[in-house]
Formats: structure tokens, sequence, C-alpha cells
């Protein structure tokens, strides 16, 4: 597997003696080239100081990370500035220019790399039609609102096609369809481009929407990497199920798996020719496949099950038609989509 940054045994303490607070220790990490990598936990747990050594604006106590083959914490200040122009970053609070027009933004970096003014105009402008904002080029970043200035901050943040982008709380300052759209645009220049893209959240949502694979970081330390789809079914460590899983008011769980978006979801209906247990468990032995209970309204009589039952298909394409096609062969319960399932 091509990994396009690795993380080796890195510690990073800030301040010395009894003052000192470590905010990342032994942290290993391999992220894939192309991948949207997504890292959560609660406040303070480390993320920002993670993605900040990523780049090395925050240089580690101990171990190294590299970047697209080079090891940055073994390169001079001034290595140090050219490696960095293959990492864009965004971040919650946009941090544009308020001084320069929006295509001013945009421009700065190719402007930091000498390119002549009117080809970086054009680039420029090429940038602000990808984000959806060409006609707001000569507005000021006041002008715009909290999504507009994000789409700016991304243009400029992939202005010199970096190979890495690291967005730390890129959505944090904005509404829920606002945070969509930008999560949205995100994903597509990380098709378009091939960009590797690292998320910081404390939300799981934003990990949901985008993420391929994810990292829980909790008190300095990783305590759980997958794929979003298994973390998200079966967290394994106490942060992981608290960020993740439904909770009632009074905290307790509800035992409700969370639904994964773009999951498949279908009802299934008892008619009493079978109990539900046994279609859950022949789906996992004749088939290899495990489907999420997302509710049930079944009543056990005599053994044999009425009512429906709601099933979250797994993620992966294939073995969801398998699954969707093992029960609507069956002839005791009968099957159907739901389309747009929401939790
Ligand atoms: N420059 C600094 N000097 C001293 N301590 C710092 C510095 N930056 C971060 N810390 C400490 O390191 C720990 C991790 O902070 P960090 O900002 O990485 O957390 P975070 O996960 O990003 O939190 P949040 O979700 O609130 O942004 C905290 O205890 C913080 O106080
Ligand atoms: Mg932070």
């Amino acid at each position: 597997m091509d990994d396009i940054i690795q993380i080796k045994d890195m510690t990073k303490t800030f301040g010395s003696g009894d003052g000192a607070i470590t905010a990342l220790r032994d942290i290993n990490l391999d992220i894939r080239r192309g991948e949207i990598f997504g890292i959560i936990g609660l406040s303070g747990a480390g993320k920002s100081t993670l993605v900040r050594c990523i780049n090395l604006l925050e240089r580690p106590t101990e171990g190294s990370v590299s970047v697209a083959g080079k090891t940055l914490t073994d390169l001079s200040e001034a290595e140090l500035r050219r490696a960095r122009q293959s990492i864009g970053m965004i971040f919650q609070s946009f941090n544009l220019l308020m001084q320069r027009t929006v295509l001013d933004n945009v421009c700065f970096p190719l402007e930091l790399q000498k390119m002549p003014k009117s080809q970086r105009q054009e680039r420029g402008m090429e940038l602000l039609r990808i984000v959806g904002l060409a006609d707001r080029a000569n507005a000021y970043p006041a002008q715009l609102s909290g999504g507009q200035k994000q789409r700016v901050a991304i243009a400029r943040a992939v202005a010199n096609n970096p190979q890495v982008l690291l967005c730390d709380e890129a959505t944090s300052a904005l509404d829920p369809n606002t945070t969509r759209s930008i999560l949205d645009l995100i994903r597509d220049i990380n098709r378009t481009t091939g960009v590797t893209v690292v998320v910081i959240t404390h939300e799981m949502k934003v990990i949901e929407q985008i993420c391929h694979r994810v990292a829980v970081i909790d008190k300095s330390q990783i305590v759980e990497l997958g794929d979003v789809s298994e973390v998200f079914t079966s967290p394994k460590s106490d942060i992981a199920r608290e960020l993740i899983l439904p909770r009632h008011e009074d905290g307790s769980e509800t035992g409700v798996i969370p639904q994964l978006v773009g999951t498949k979801v279908i009802r299934v209906v008892f008619n009493g020719g079978t109990a539900y247990e046994p279609l859950i468990a022949s789906l996992a032995i004749d088939c290899g496949i495990k489907v999420n209970i997302l509710g049930a309204d079944t009543r056990n009589i005599d053994g044999k099950a009425f009512g429906s039952m709601l099933l979250g298909l797994p993620h992966d394409p294939l073995q969801a038609a398998r699954a969707m096609a093992y029960i609507q062969d069956r002839q005791d319960v009968v099957a159907e989509e739901v389309p747009d399932y929401h939790a």
C-alpha cells in the first residue's frame, strides 16, 4: 500500500519540567495516498497538535514525520518551506487575508511561488469556478458568508496542487447544510485531483459523510483505527462508543447502531413463517454477511415472528446485493427497500 503520510513513534510535549504537557504520545500512523482520513476525538485530545505536526507547524519532540517521500523532521527550515508547498491546510476560522479580494486570497500562494500575474489570475479564476465563487472574485472576505469564506480558503489551499490537504475543524463554524456542501466540495476535489485529505473533527457526522478510514484519538493517543463502516458499527474503545453511539438523555446508549450515509436499508416483513433470529443468523452463516438491526417491531408468537424489522445492509454494494438477493429468495419473509431512510 502506498502511504503518503508516515508518522513513526511521534511524541509532542509542550513546555518542560513540572509544567510539561504531553499533547501526543507514541503516535504511529500511516495515511494512504488518495484517501480521506478522519481523526476524531474530544476537545483537548490532541487533534490540532497532530495535524500541525504533519506539516511541522509544530516540531515533534520525538519520532519522525514523512510526507510524500520526504522525512520532514530531517529537513532544514528552507527545505521544509519548499516541502510544505505540497501540503495545503484549512481551518475553522478560515484565516483569509481581510485586506485582499477573494481572487487575491486564492492567488496568494501562487504569488509566493513567483508565478507571473496573468498566469496566477487565470489559475485563481479557474479555482474560483471549481468552488462556485467566480462571480465574487472582486469581493472582500468580510462580504462573504462563512461557507463562502471556507470555499475561498479551500481554493487557496489547493491552488498549487498540493498532495495533501489538512482540514482542522473546517466545518465546525458552519450550519448543517453549509457543512454538507463544504464536505461535498472537499470530496469532489479529492476525487478529481486525487489529493489525500486529513479531516480533523469532533463530529461523527463529518467522518461518516466523507471519510474512508478513521482514527479515534483520546488523551494524546490513538485508541482505535479502521474503516469508517467498521469503527462506526462496532466501536471498541469507550471513547469511540461515546463519540459514535446514540444516547438517551440520561447518557445511556440507545442500543441503536448508527446509520451510515449511503447504507441501503430494507424492511423485512415477517408473517409467522419463521422466527427472526434464524434469518439474521443464516445471513451470517450462509452468506458471511453481517447486517445491522436498525429497528424492529415484531411479536413472537409460539416461536414465530410477526411484524417487521429494519435492516441496514453492508456498505459494500456487492455484499448488500447478495444479502438482498438472499432475503428475497426466502419464502418466509417479504423484503422491500426503504428509500431515503434517516435514523
Ligand atoms: N502551544 C501550546 N502550548 C502548550 N500547550 C498546548 C499548545 N497547543 C496545545 N497544547 C495542549 O495540548 C493538548 C492538546 O491540544 P489540541 O489543541 O491538540 O487539542 P484538540 O484535540 O485540537 O482540541 P479542540 O477540539 O478543543 O480543538 C491540550 O492539553 C492543549 O492545552
Ligand atoms: Mg483543535
